[in-house]
């Protein structure tokens, strides 16, 4: 599978995202150990902070589907710039899939980083 179908699937995804109060729209499109993908978007409330992402949207998706193996993850956005997964999107990939690759889409061509590139000491209960 390619990065740049990938890429189009996170797109597809973000045909779903709810996004009335921000006007920004996300797609992501998880791929798993075993060649699935899982497509999420993001979904705000009224209740601001009960907004998610699309990441971990795609996540929870797969995570309650039983799968716990994840190879990597597209994200895109509505506005034309790399889509940088947050803070508590990463800690989730952390989580979860910590030798993930995050492909985000670049002007010329996909855009690769490893969660250790964006998230470099992640909190883990097991770390002292
Ligand atoms: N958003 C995502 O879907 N993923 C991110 O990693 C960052 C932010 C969404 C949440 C909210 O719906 C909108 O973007 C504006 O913050």
């Amino acid at each position: 599978m390619t990065k740049q179908y990938l890429i189009e699937q996170a797109k597809e995804g973000m045909k779903q995202a709810y996004a009335p109060y921000s006007g920004f729209r996300v797609g992501a499109a998880l791929l798993t150990g075993d060649g699935s993908v899982y497509l999420g978007c993001n979904i705000e409330n009224a209740s601001y902070g009960a907004a998610v992402c699309a990441e971990r949207t795609a996540i929870f998706k797969a995570v309650s589907d039983g799968k716990r193996e994840f190879e990597a993850i597209a994200v895109v956005c509505s506005n034309g710039t790399p889509a940088w997964p947050c803070g508590i999107c990463l800690q989730v990939m952390a989580e979860f899939c910590p030798d993930i690759q995050i492909y985000l889409e670049g002007e010329q061509e996909v855009q690769v980083y490893s969660l250790q590139d964006l998230l470099p000491n992640a909190f883990r209960l097991s770390a002292e």
